[in-house]
C-alpha cells in the first residue's frame, strides 16, 4: 500500500474502500470482506447510516485500531458549533471508537463556519487526527482556509475519467489539501466499463478498466476509496500498485475529461435545497 502525507503530517493510504449505497445490513460483510483483501482504509458517513455496522465490522476483524484509517462525516442536518460536537460524539458511539483518523464537512452547505469551528476543537482535542471538506468548490475552499485556523486537509469532491477537476487538484495542491475523489467509476455512468479508450489502455497493461481508472488517479496523487460490495471487485481494485500509465496513456485519459459533474453541481441552488431537505432520524 502505497501513503500520502496529509499537511499535518498524518498518514493516509492512497487507496480505501467506500461504503456508500452499501446497505446497512450489508455493510458489516461487505467491510469484513474489504478488510479481509487487505484494505486498511475505510470511508463511511453519519448519512450512509451504516457506521455501526463499519464499527462491528473492524471489532471484529481483530486488526489493530491504529493499522486502521478511518474517514466519517457530518451531514448537514447537524449544522452549528453545538451541533457538531454532539453530532462527532454520536459518529463515535455508532462507529464504537474513540477516534477517527479524518473527520469531514460532507456539504458545504449551513454554518460551515461553526462546524469548522467545532471541527478544529475536536481536532485539538484528538477526537480526529485530521479534518477536511468535501465537496467544497475552490472559492469555498480557499475563504474556508483564509478566515480560519486550521487548513483542511482533504477536500473529497466527485473525481473521475469524464470530470477530473484539473484546476481543483492544481489549487488544493498549492494549499496544502490532498485531493480525495468519490466515485472513481462515476458509479458506471457514461459506460466507463465499456469506454473504448479505457478499454485500450487496459488491453495493453492486461489490466481491467477499473484498474486503469485507479492506477490514473493515484498517478495524479489523487486519494481512491472505490466502493464495491463483490469480494472479486474489492481485490481486482487493490492491484494497482504493479504497472505504470505512460505519459501518453495520461494523456489520452485527460482527453475524456467533460469538465461537468455526473451528478449534480453543488452550486446548482436547487442541489443546495435538495440536500438540505436530507434528514436522517
Ligand atoms: N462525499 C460525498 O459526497 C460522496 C459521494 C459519493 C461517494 N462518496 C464516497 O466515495 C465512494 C466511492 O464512490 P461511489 O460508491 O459513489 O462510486 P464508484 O466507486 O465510482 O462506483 C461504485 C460502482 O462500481 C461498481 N464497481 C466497483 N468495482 C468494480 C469493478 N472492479 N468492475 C466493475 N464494476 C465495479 C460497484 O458495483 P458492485 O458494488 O456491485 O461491485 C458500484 O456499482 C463511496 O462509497 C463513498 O465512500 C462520497
Amino acid at each position: 500500500m502505497e501513503y500520502v502525507t496529509l499537511n499535518n503530517g498524518v498518514e493516509m493510504p492512497i487507496l480505501g474502500f467506500g461504503v456508500y449505497q452499501v446497505p446497512p445490513d450489508q455493510t458489516e460483510e461487505a467491510v469484513t470482506a474489504a478488510l479481509a483483501a487487505g484494505y486498511r482504509s475505510l470511508d463511511t458517513a453519519a448519512a450512509y447510516q451504516n457506521e455501526d455496522a463499519v464499527g462491528r465490522a473492524v471489532r471484529n476483524s481483530g486488526i489493530a485500531r491504529n493499522e486502521l484509517f478511518i474517514t466519517t462525516k457530518l451531514w448537514i442536518q447537524d449544522n452549528g458549533e453545538a451541533t457538531t460536537q454532539r453530532a462527532f460524539d454520536t459518529s463515535l458511539q455508532f462507529l464504537g471508537m474513540d477516534y477517527v483518523d479524518l473527520y469531514l464537512i460532507h456539504q458545504p452547505f449551513g454554518d460551515v463556519y461553526g462546524e469548522w469551528r467545532a471541527m478544529e476543537k475536536i481536532h485539538h482535542d484528538g477526537g480526529a487526527r485530521a479534518i477536511g471538506v468535501s465537496n467544497f468548490s475552490s472559492d469555498r475552499l480557499v475563504d474556508l482556509i483564509i478566515h480560519n485556523e486550521v487548513t483542511p486537509a482533504v477536500n473529497q469532491i466527485e473525481t473521475n475519467p469524464y470530470y477530473q477537476r484539473a484546476v481543483e487538484n492544481q489549487l488544493m495542491s498549492d494549499r496544502g489539501v490532498r485531493h480525495e475523489s468519490w466515485a472513481p467509476f462515476a458509479e458506471g455512468k457514461n459506460n466507463l466499463f465499456s469506454d473504448p479508450t479505457l478499454t485500450d489502455i487496459a488491453a495493453a497493461h492486461d489490466k481491467s478498466i477499473a484498474q486503469v481508472v485507479l492506477r490514473w488517479l493515484i498517478q495524479r496523487g489523487v486519494v481512491v476509496i472505490p466502493k464495491s460490495v463483490r469480494p472479486d471487485r474489492m481485490a481486482e481494485n487493490m492491484q494497482v500498485f504493479d504497472f505504470e500509465l505512460s505519459p501518453q496513456e495520461m494523456a489520452a485519459i485527460a482527453d475524456l475529461d467533460t469538465g461537468h459533474s455526473l451528478f449534480f453541481d453543488h452550486r446548482d441552488p436547487e442541489a443546495v435545497a435538495r440536500l438540505s431537505g436530507v434528514t436522517m432520524e
